[in-house]
C-alpha cells in the first residue's frame, strides 16, 4: 500500500495500459481519476476497480479539445484537494508512409502525444506552483508528487510508418526532461515509460484484414500482420511482447516513493529490445 493517501489521474484509462496503471495504483492505495473519450470503456475500467478500497471519479472527454485538459486538472483539484501523480498515458496510432502522411494525421499525432500532456501539466503547474510554495514555507520542503508519460521506442529510436506518432512521442520526452529541470525546485520529478511493443488493441495481431479502432468518432487501422508480430519478437531478447500488467509495472515504479531521487529519465520497457 506504498501509494495510501495519494491521488492519481490516468488518462486513457479506458483499456489497454491506462486500466492495467488504474489498477496497480489502486492496488497500492491510490485514489484515482480516470479519463478517457470512450465513456464505455471507461465504466469497464470502473467495473475492475470496485475491487479495491479506493475513491475513483470517472471523467469523459475528448482531451484534444482545447479547454478538456485543463477541466480535467481542475475537476480533480475539487474532488480530492490536490493531485499527487500524473500519468499522462492516453494516445493511439493513425499510420502511413510520409508520402502517405497527411497534415491532419500529422497535427493529430502531435496534439493527443504531446499538446495535451502539455496543456494538463500546464494547468497543473497553476495549483502546483502555489501549493508546493506553501508547503515549503511551512514544513521547509514540498510533498513530492510524480508526472510519468507515455512515450514509445518509436520516439526514441523511429519506426516506419509513423512519422507523426514518433514525432508525438519525441516531443512528450522533451517535455519530460524540461518539466524535470524547471519542477525540481517544487519537488516533482517528471519521468517517461518508453514502450516497445506490448499486447493491446493497437497492436492486435491480424492474417487478412487489417483490424480498426473508433477514437472519438473517427476510425484508424492499427495491427500487425502475423508477419510483422514474429519480426519484431525476434528483436527482442525476452522473445515475446510485453503485457498490459507488465507495462503498468514500469509507470507504477516512477510513482512509487523509492523513485524520489530519479526525475528527467526515459524508462525503456521493451523485453529488452
Ligand atoms: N501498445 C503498445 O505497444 C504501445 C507502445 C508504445 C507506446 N504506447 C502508448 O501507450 C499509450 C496507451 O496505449 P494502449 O496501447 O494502451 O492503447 P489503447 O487503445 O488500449 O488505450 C488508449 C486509450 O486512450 C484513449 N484515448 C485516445 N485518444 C483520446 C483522447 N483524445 N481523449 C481521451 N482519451 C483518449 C482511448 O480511448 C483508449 O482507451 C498510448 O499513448 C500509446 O501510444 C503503446
Amino acid at each position: 500500500m506504498s501509494l495510501i493517501s495519494k491521488t492519481a489521474l490516468v488518462t486513457g484509462a479506458g483499456q489497454g495500459i491506462g486500466r492495467s496503471t488504474a489498477q496497480r495504483l489502486a492496488r497500492a492505495g491510490a485514489n484515482l481519476i480516470i479519463q478517457d473519450i470512450d465513456a464505455d470503456a471507461l465504466s469497464e475500467t470502473m467495473l475492475h476497480l470496485k475491487a479495491f478500497n479506493v475513491d475513483v471519479l470517472t471523467l469523459t472527454g475528448d482531451l484534444t479539445e482545447a479547454d478538456v485538459p485543463e477541466q480535467v486538472v481542475q475537476d480533480c483539484v475539487k474532488a480530492f484537494g490536490g493531485l499527487d501523480i500524473i500519468i499522462n498515458n492516453a494516445g493511439y496510432i493513425w499510420n502511413g508512409a510520409l508520402h502517405n502522411h497527411s497534415e491532419t494525421q500529422w497535427q493529430a499525432m502531435l496534439d493527443i502525444h504531446a499538446t495535451v500532456p502539455f496543456r494538463i501539466l500546464k494547468a497543473f503547474s497553476e495549483w502546483l506552483r502555489p501549493t508546493a510554495k506553501a508547503e515549503i514555507q511551512s514544513n521547509g520542503f514540498a510533498c513530492c508528487r510524480k508526472v510519468v508519460n507515455v512515450s514509445s521506442v518509436s520516439g526514441t529510436q523511429g519506426s516506419a510508418t509513423q512519422v507523426g506518432y514518433a514525432a508525438g512521442k519525441a516531443a512528450v520526452i522533451g517535455l519530460t526532461k524540461t518539466l524535470a529541470k524547471e519542477w525540481g525546485r517544487y519537488n516533482v520529478t517528471v519521468n517517461a515509460v518508453a514502450f516497445g511493443h506490448i499486447e493491446t488493441r493497437l497492436t492486435q495481431g491480424y492474417s487478412d484484414s487489417i483490424p480498426e479502432i473508433k477514437v472519438g468518432d473517427q476510425q484508424f487501422r492499427v495491427g500487425l500482420s502475423n508477419q510483422q508480430r514474429n519480426a519484431l519478437a525476434q528483436t527482442v531478447p525476452l522473445g515475446r511482447a510485453g503485457t498490459v500488467d507488465e507495462a503498468a509495472g514500469a509507470i507504477y515504479l516512477l510513482t512509487l516513493p523509492e523513485s524520489d531521487y530519479i526525475t528527467g529519465e526515459i524508462l525503456t520497457c521493451s523485453g529488452g529490445a
